[in-house]
């Protein structure tokens, strides 16, 4: 008897095989001796958006410095796309294909434009001149700031750096995106406009980890991990149909509020 290949067991199973996985992770940073994590163990599936919560050094940054290849564990393994980390001898490699990390104060080089900004990553990657400028330029008009490409960032509002960053992130297409506090500085009209674009990467099937202290942000979340004192306290879950409905209704409203590109 024929089988259609996506109700096979091993297919669904696929589907939902954790992309990354963390086993008993720890980072002491030495010198002071601060355990930073206190041993993690964490799944996170393919396409899942996760959000990493907790007080004011609980681990949130070092958790998610850990996954984005930014450092390394002091002990326990993480695995990304069944590759462990610790077999990995080039990290600054693995990190450009594999992942987008968005920071709190958006890390942009003052020096250069919005659009040079955006096209770091695709230097790194050796791709030749004009495509890195083509492949900026369509990236900034995804979040909405072609109009603002040859500004630099002292010239751009909070929220349009924010998106400038976010189109970095983008730049070589990662399947995992890492987002630490990526509201932080924002007002909450603008932090919504940042989540609308995070939350469209999510839409299209990437991986989205963000660290925060908002509340609303996290409640986005289709799961949320409380860390206390390096350790996971708490997990919740969120119904899926509900997400689901909840996404489409906030994406309709964050899109139909923006205004066009062309009248900016
Ligand atoms: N480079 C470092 N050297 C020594 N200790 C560090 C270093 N970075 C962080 N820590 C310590 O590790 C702990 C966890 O820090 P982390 O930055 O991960 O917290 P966080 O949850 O992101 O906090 P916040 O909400 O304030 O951003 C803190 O106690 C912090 O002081
Ligand atoms: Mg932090």
């Amino acid at each position: 008897m024929t089988r259609l290949l996506f109700e096979a067991p091993e297919v669904r199973a696929a589907a939902r095989r954790p992309q990354i996985r963390l086993y008993g992770v720890r980072r002491v940073y030495p010198g002071r001796g601060v355990t930073a994590l206190a041993g993690i163990d964490l799944a996170i599936g393919r396409g899942e958006f996760l959000a990493v919560v907790g007080p004011s050094g609980s681990g949130k940054s070092t958790l998610l410095h850990l996954l984005g290849a930014l450092d390394r564990p002091t002990s326990g393994d993480i695995y990304i796309d069944g590759t462990s980390l610790r077999s990995v001898r080039n990290l600054a490699a693995f990190r450009l294909c594999t992942v987008g990390f968005v920071f709190q104060f958006h890390h942009l080089l003052p020096v250069l434009t919005a659009v040079e900004n955006v096209e770091v990553p695709l230097l790194a990657l050796g791709v030749p001149r004009a495509r890195r400028r083509a492949r900026a330029l369509d990236l900034l008009a995804r979040v909405g700031l072609l109009a603002r490409a040859h500004h630099r960032p002292a010239e751009l509002s909070g929220g349009e750096s924010q998106r400038v960053a976010v189109a970095r992130a983008l730049a070589n297409d990662p399947p995992i995106i890492l987002a630490d506090e990526p509201t932080g500085e924002l007002d909450s009209q603008t932090a919504a406009e940042v989540m609308a674009v995070l939350g469209d990467l999510h839409a299209e099937g990437r991986t989205l980890v963000v660290a925060t202290h908002n509340a609303e942000v996290a409640a986005a979340a289709e799961r949320i991990v409380v860390l206390r004192d390096g350790r996971i306290a708490e997990e919740r879950k969120r119904e899926t149909a509900r997400i689901v409905e909840e996404g489409r209704r906030e994406a309709g409203r964050v899109v139909g509020e923006r205004r066009p590109e062309a009248e900016r």
